[in-house]
């Protein structure tokens, strides 16, 4: 039994002006029909096999987002087993540690498929199986993680060293969550290394046993905020005053970077799928299909000798000329003109105006 745990409380501020707090990425149509997070979802929930029984999703997000969630989820026809509201943002860690709760609820011990909600995949057929792959290693007791190959010396990524193993899947022999660039560097140039793709599978109890194990505060703290939950329809609040004494602290730092030597048996699926988590305006140039001169134009524009230029017009008409490598976005109240290279550089206007709003 396989059940997907889906992360849906991210901000996107890199997104800005697209992504807002009230609409953040993952809710947004940025690549195809549907949005991220239904993307995301309707991946997971395809992931069955004559081994592998799928159950209904449990959502993990933000209260502002909850009736966005439920709408976007009856569009494709998912119906959730819950939809859990964080009272407050305290990373992926306590997030994980609801579902893996909410999980056992009827004295059951699933799969988790724990999986982010902004992500983009270019081949369905190989996500399906090495995330397959992957649920039958977490069956087993062990935590799989999924491994890209590096192209760049990102350091926004966790970085996997892994090691052939007689299974197949590889072990996990360093996990080392956003190394400072000297270090990407150093990674790259030795090779051997994975960025981790975010997605973590993992059985509930051996996850809420690693965590016990690594991070007991943020086990009992999250525990007592689940202890304090109330209920209404498939809406679960865990107590607020609780889960705001939770930690805040992501998988990755409280459990992954720990378990490498551990008695914690991590692995690694290597993942080729056209893997793209749309970090930043570059990325959705990069994943998009575009014209002969490499230009991207969404909704109402005209691109007029230009190259290689992404334009994003969400009501008014949006000119350019002679423009290349630019990235134009527009919506009802903010416009972004940026150079295509400097798309992360975003988060800092985003700052200035005191958060995506
Ligand atoms: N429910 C919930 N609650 N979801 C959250 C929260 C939270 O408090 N915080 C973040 N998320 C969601 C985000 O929306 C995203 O889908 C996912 O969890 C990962 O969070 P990010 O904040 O985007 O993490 P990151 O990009 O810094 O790093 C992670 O992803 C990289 C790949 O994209 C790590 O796992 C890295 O190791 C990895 O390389
Ligand atoms: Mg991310």
């Amino acid at each position: 039994q396989v059940l997907p745990l889906i992360m849906a409380g991210g901000s996107g501020t890199r997104l800005w002006p697209l992504s807002r707090a009230g609409y953040p990425k993952q809710f947004l149509v940025l690549s195809g029909d549907d949005s991220l997070f239904q993307q995301a979802t309707a991946r997971l929930m395809g992931l069955g096999a004559a081994d592998i029984t799928v159950a209904a999703p449990v959502v993990l997000g933000n209260a502002e987002h909850r009736f966005l969630a439920l709408e976007q989820l009856r569009e494709i026809k998912v119906e959730p087993a819950a939809v859990l509201l964080e009272p407050a943002s305290r990373n992926t860690a306590p997030a994980l540690t609801l579902g893996a709760l909410q999980a056992q609820e009827n004295d059951s011990d699933p799969v988790l498929v724990v999986s982010p909600a902004d992500q983009t995949m270019g081949d369905a057929a190989a996500f399906t199986a090495a995330l397959q792959q992957a649920v039958r290693v977490a069956a087993g007791g062990a935590i799989a993680i999924l491994g890209i190959t590096p192209n760049a010396p990102e350091t926004g990524y966790g970085y996997i060293r892994s090691e052939a193993s007689a299974d197949g899947a590889r072990t996990v022999a360093q996990f080392v969550e956003k190394p400072d660039l000297a270090t990407a560097q150093r990674y790259l140039a030795e090779g051997g290394y994975s960025w981790n793709s975010g997605m973590f599978v993992v059985k509930a109890s051996v996850w809420l046993k690693a965590l016990g194990q690594f991070r007991p505060d943020i086990l009992a703290a999250t525990q007592a905020a689940w202890a304090a939950r109330s209920s209404d329809g498939r809406f679960v609040r865990p107590g607020k005053a609780e889960f705001e004494q939770v930690p805040s602290e992501s998988v990755d730092y409280a459990v992954m970077e720990h378990c490498p030597g551990s008695a914690f048996d991590i692995r690694m699926v290597p993942l080729d799928a056209g893997w793209n988590d749309l970090g930043a305006w570059d990325a959705v140039w990069q994943v998009a299909p575009k014209d002969a001169n490499g230009n991207v134009a969404v909704g109402d524009a005209l691109l007029e000798d230009s190259t290689n230029t992404y334009v994003h017009s969400s009501g008014r008409l949006v000119a350019t000329v002679g423009l290349s490598n630019v990235v134009v976005v527009e919506t009802a109240d903010a416009v972004l003109v940026a150079d295509r290279s400097r798309s992360q550089d975003v988060k800092k206007i985003v700052n200035r105006l005191g958060g995506a709003s």
